[in-house]
């Protein structure tokens, strides 16, 4: 009996999403290099291209954009909630309740799956950036429609029209964090979807598995190990020590790449931008990355252990003012979009995903009353 511990190289569905060359480091949205669509796309045209499987024309775009643009309002409980809720708490248990709630609100089953992904799209930056401000003791900022979805988003967090650089870094990142095939936040929601559940419980699974330090919680540890290096100095002691202990380097290791993560080679690149322009403690963060990557990939690089896309974004994401604890719900903003299409695609041929596991216990025990164990 061979298991598969972790489901490692097990093909779960055909899909014409996304294609990952865990050894050339490629990646492809919709059979578009991620490099050209970082370079030349933008957050709603990937996003329409990852939901429906083509670039939208002119008109397309429009009804996608307005339709987006429409549902960033958030209902009034949610805003209580958000405004009552304990200003202390992990800003993707906030995500997570919030959708909960929101789909207790939206529990009619009769609407398109792409028409609510749509909402929940639109609906993330608005709950993420309105529960940054309340527990900095700010008031929310109504989101603006004229804006495109990450200069709104940045809106919403500082108050003021986030500048070209940073609205490009913003909306280059949310391209990056868009999709990634099979990952574990995408299975969990495809088991959750697959029993035929609503997308609404589909999606708090995928944010469930996330939050995790091994997912999308890496770009928190990243950073925390940024932090707690302190200087570029200190990086080659505190690593060989870390892997000494065998404790793992946040933000390196993938189990699909076997060598550099493109994504990482983008974000690094907005890192750099992002460090060098604010200065302080952020380019010395930057500069403390740059160093763990040297050494990381010295020691771990002959294991095909590389930085992936958690390493850089962590100081793109500092730089854009997101606290740390912050990142994994800003990740969790765009890969929404890649939990939906997955759905989408998988539920036209559904069948529930049930597999087994391999019995080594006794059976055929005798059952003894409590008082005589
Ligand atoms: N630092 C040090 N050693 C590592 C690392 C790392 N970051 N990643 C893997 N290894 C070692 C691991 O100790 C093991 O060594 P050995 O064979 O000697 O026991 C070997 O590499 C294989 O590791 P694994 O855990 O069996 O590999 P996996 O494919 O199950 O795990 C991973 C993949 C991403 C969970 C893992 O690389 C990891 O824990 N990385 C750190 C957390 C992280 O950055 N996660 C983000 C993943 S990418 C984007 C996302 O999902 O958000």
């Amino acid at each position: 009996m061979e298991i598969k511990k972790g489901l490692e190289d097990v093909y779960v569905k055909e899909t014409e999403i996304t294609y990952i060359d865990g050894e050339l480091g490629r990646l492809y949205y919709r059979g578009y290099s991620i490099y050209d669509l970082a370079e030349f796309s933008n957050f709603e045209e990937v996003s329409y291209l990852i939901l429906y499987g083509k670039l939208p024309n002119r008109e397309e775009l429009n009804w996608f954009q307005e339709k987006l643009r429409e549902e960033r309002y958030l209902p009034d409980f949610i805003i209580k909630f958000l405004r009552e809720v304990r200003k202390d708490a992990q800003p993707m248990d906030i995500l997570r309740t919030a959708v909960s709630l929101l789909g207790i609100e939206d529990s009619k089953n009769d609407e398109r799956t792409d028409i609510r992904g749509i909402k929940l799209i639109s609906k993330f930056p608005t709950i993420v950036a309105n529960y940054a401000r309340l527990r900095k003791g700010l008031d929310i900022i109504e989101p603006d429609p004229k804006l495109s979805h990450s200069e709104n988003f940045l809106y919403m967090l500082y108050g003021d029209r986030p500048n070209e650089i940073k609205s490009k870094a913003m909306d280059v990142t949310l391209i990056l964090h868009i999709d990634h095939e099979m990952n574990a936040s995408t299975f969990a929601s495809l088991v959750v979807a697959s029993t035929l559940s609503d997308l609404y419980s589909s999606i708090v699974a995928g944010i469930s598995a996330l939050k995790g330090p091994l997912h999308g919680g890496a770009n928190y540890e990243a950073l925390k190990m940024f932090k707690e290096i302190g200087s570029p100095e200190k990086v080659n002691d505190y690593i060989l020590n870390r892997l000494s202990n065998k404790q793992r380097i946040m933000g390196f290791g993938h189990r699909v790449y076997k060598t550099y993560d493109p994504r990482a080679r983008i974000l690094k690149q907005y890192a750099k931008l992002l460090a060098e322009k604010e200065g302080g403690e952020i380019y010395t963060l930057y500069q403390i990355a740059e160093k763990v990557e040297e050494i990381g990939i010295k020691y771990l690089g002959p294991k095909g252990i590389y930085p992936n896309v958690d390493f850089f974004s962590s100081i793109v994401f500092y730089s854009l003012g997101f606290e740390p604890d912050f990142f994994p719900a800003v990740f969790a903003s765009a890969r929404v979009v890649g939990w939906v299409a997955h759905i989408m695609e998988y539920i036209k041929d559904n069948k529930i995903i049930r597999p087994k596991a391999y019995y080594k216990g006794e059976i055929g025990k005798k059952y003894i009353p409590i008082d005589s164990r």
